[in-house]
């Protein structure tokens, strides 16, 4: 026993040891338009040290989210420090705070990232251990990488917020932009329960997207949604609906289709004020979600956040939940990064982009 401690404590010693002093990270100090070579660029920094409850954790794989280009949006701050992005990776465990218990040195884990720190758009990130979880077995780094955060999001948006059990098999629920990255992970957590996923899209590949992640019907969204829903027989409204974009041009039609007591969650914010007045006469139930509330407001229940994306973790690994990778751009540096961020601010892309390798 001695002599095994002995030498894990050793082989812990000698790996944190191995750490290089520096890495490469893409990030940046201006918030300026993604055609500017300067939105983000390519810096050599030191590798974070792990503080208790923290792991330092080599990044192997990070997926691009709005996120990312939200954050990055024009504005006049200036950083006086590097900021580095990036909420949602697959790495492995290089080293750990000494409160740390869940994890071991070498460890395979994918995360979600935390706003308030620097993210995964570098060769080693620090993040608390509340965000990570061992990855699934059969994913490689890149299929892993693609999914925490969408995944997190779109179980929170279900169980979470608007409630859903195995009672409300054979109910419906309608999500919209159902191609997107939450609601290509939401249709397949509702098809799994059994309620009828009603999805919109476009064009005909979100269609077909759409589709292959458990929607059972598409509605075209730029046509009448109260209309096609008719058409598809939910003249009395949907029961559920998980709104995956901006809600402010489809608040009237939410209004109409939503049944009386229905519950409606939004995961993106709205361009402009909403009339929530029609919410009471069917006393409609209007919830929010946002990935990080439990563990940036350190809430009682901030452990859900772990258990989530352990059980992600889990039925991605048993098939019951499938990666929404499309896209693999390697390697990491500034230029690639700033390719996904216009990939992403087209609003064109289908499933993940993930950046892997440096
Ligand atoms: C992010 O990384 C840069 C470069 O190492 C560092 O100067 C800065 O303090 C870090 N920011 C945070 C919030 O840790
Ligand atoms: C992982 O294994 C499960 C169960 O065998 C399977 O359904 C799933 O497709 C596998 N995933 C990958 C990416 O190979």
């Amino acid at each position: 026993m001695l002599r095994f401690l002995c030498i894990s404590l050793f082989l812990s010693f000698t790996m944190a040891k191995n750490l290089p002093k520096t890495m490469k990270a893409v990030g940046l100090y201006k918030y300026l338009p993604i055609t500017d070579v300067n939105s983000l660029i390519d810096m050599e920094v030191s590798v974070p040290a792990p503080k208790k409850r923290e792991v330092l954790i080599e990044v192997k794989a990070t997926a691009i989210n709005p996120i990312d280009t939200k954050v990055r949006a024009p504005k006049p701050n200036v950083e006086t420090q590097l900021r580095i992005l990036g909420f949602d990776g697959a790495g492995i465990i290089a080293e750990k705070g000494e409160e740390v218990t869940r994890f071991k040195l070498g460890d395979q884990v994918f995360f979600t990232g935390d706003l308030s720190k620097n993210g995964t758009n570098a060769q080693f990130v620090v993040l608390d251990d509340l965000h990570v979880a061992l990855k699934p077995k059969n994913l490689s780094f890149e299929q892993a990488a693609a999914m925490p955060l969408t995944s997190v999001t779109a179980y929170e948006s279900l169980f979470d917020r608007l409630l859903l059990t195995d009672k409300d098999k054979g109910k419906s629920i309608l999500i919209i932009n159902s191609a997107g990255g939450v609601g290509s992970v939401a249709s397949q957590l509702a098809n799994n329960l059994g309620l009828k996923v009603i999805g919109t899209a476009s064009r005909p590949e979100t269609e077909e997207y759409s589709k292959k992640h458990g929607v059972h019907v598409v509605l075209n969204r730029k046509n009448d949604l109260e209309q096609q829903l008719k058409d598809n027989g939910y003249s009395n409204g949907v029961d559920f609906i998980l709104v995956n974009y901006d809600p402010y041009p489809y608040w009237n039609t939410l209004m109409k289709v939503i049944i009386p007591q229905g519950r409606i969650c939004l995961v993106v914010d709205s361009s402009g004020l909403v009339d929530i007045k029609p919410l009471k006469a069917k006393s409609i139930t209007l919830v929010s979600e946002m990935m990080n509330t439990r563990i940036a407001y350190n809430t009682e229940d901030k452990y859900r956040h772990t258990e989530i994306l352990e059980a992600v973790s889990k039925m991605l690994e048993n098939g019951q939940l499938k990666s929404t990778l499309s896209n693999i751009i390697s390697p990491l540096n500034a230029e690639n990064l700033r390719e996904a961020h216009k990939l992403i601010e087209s609003q064109r892309t289908i499933g993940k982009i993930v950046l892997s390798g440096f």
